[in-house]
């Protein structure tokens, strides 16, 4: 499917895991994409692949992530879609009870704030435009208690929900397309780890999970693509759920 043709899309958190299936997806189906990360080596090499632009940005700094769509701009002409991705999820961040303030913005900064930053720096050479497809990112745990907390995580991503539809709303008559993208657990390095190290403490997981297995990063990228195209023309400030069922799913003991 060629549904990006002469479209530009910034994917940030390119380098690695859903970002990166992301930037290769987007590019497949004919998009001139824009690597952003703050990691110089990894969202370099995700742009050189699909013979993209990189822009190195930190997505919590505001002066970068108004730099990175002056950037694009400049260079391209416009700002098709924006795929705000980037996030982080450390382990000083867990029960309310343990996390220290530190923590808790450190995650606020880099999982919300910067959904605001780029957001407000992208919208307007959208509106400008009179088009444009954002998504962004928040989790199936903005929907759903867990007792083994990370509480700014859970927090954040709320927020990104609520900031998606809020936007989504403001701009659905500009042509502006809003969205969020939940994913359920994806097959990352780190839970691949956990495998490794305790399977069946990982297989005790995936009891939760109707489909019975984890995400695979490219399956979170065909819903990236779906959302970035035309084929979601009616589509704004929703929730998009690709989570194999997780949150549906009530888990009786057998
Ligand atoms: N992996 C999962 O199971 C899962 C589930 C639900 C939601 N998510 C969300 O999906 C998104 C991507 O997750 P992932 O597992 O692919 O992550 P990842 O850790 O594999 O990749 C994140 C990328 O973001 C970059 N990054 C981190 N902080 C940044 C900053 N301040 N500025 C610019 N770039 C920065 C990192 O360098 C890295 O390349 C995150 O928002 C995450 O919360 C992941």
């Amino acid at each position: 499917m060629q549904r990006l043709e002469n479209r530009v899309a910034v994917v940030t958190g390119a380098g690695s895991g859903i970002g990166l299936a992301s930037v290769r997806r987007l590019a497949a189906e004919g998009a001139r994409v824009v690597a952003v990360d703050i990691d110089e080596a990894a969202g370099g090499a995700a742009a050189k692949e699909v013979d993209g632009l990189f822009v190195r940005a930190d997505v919590a700094v505001e002066d970068d992530v108004r730099a990175l769509y002056e950037e694009v701009h400049d260079r391209y002409g416009s700002v098709d879609v924006a795929f705000h991705n980037a996030g982080i999820s450390p382990p000083e961040d867990d029960s309310i009870l343990e996390t220290g303030l530190e923590a808790w913005r450190r995650v606020q900064e880099v999982n919300l704030t910067s959904v605001y930053l780029c957001c407000k720096h992208v919208l307007p050479y959208m509106r400008r435009q009179g088009r444009g497809s954002i998504i962004n990112t928040a989790s199936f745990v903005a929907r759903m208690g867990a007792a083994t907390s990370q509480i700014s995580y859970t927090a954040s991503k709320g927020g990104v929900l609520a900031l998606t539809r809020e936007l989504g709303v403001q701009f659905a008559r500009e042509g502006i397309r809003v969205n969020a993208l939940s994913p359920g657990p994806v097959n990352t390095p780190l839970l691949r780890e956990l495998f490794a190290k305790d399977p069946e403490r990982a297989a005790r997981r995936l009891v939760h999970i109707p489909v019975g297995r984890f995400a695979e990063p490219e399956e979170i990228a065909a819903a990236v693509a779906f959302l970035a195209s035309d084929d979601s023309s009616f589509m704004t400030a929703s929730e998009f759920l690709v989570d194999g069922g997780l949150s549906s799913a009530y888990v009786t003991p057998s």
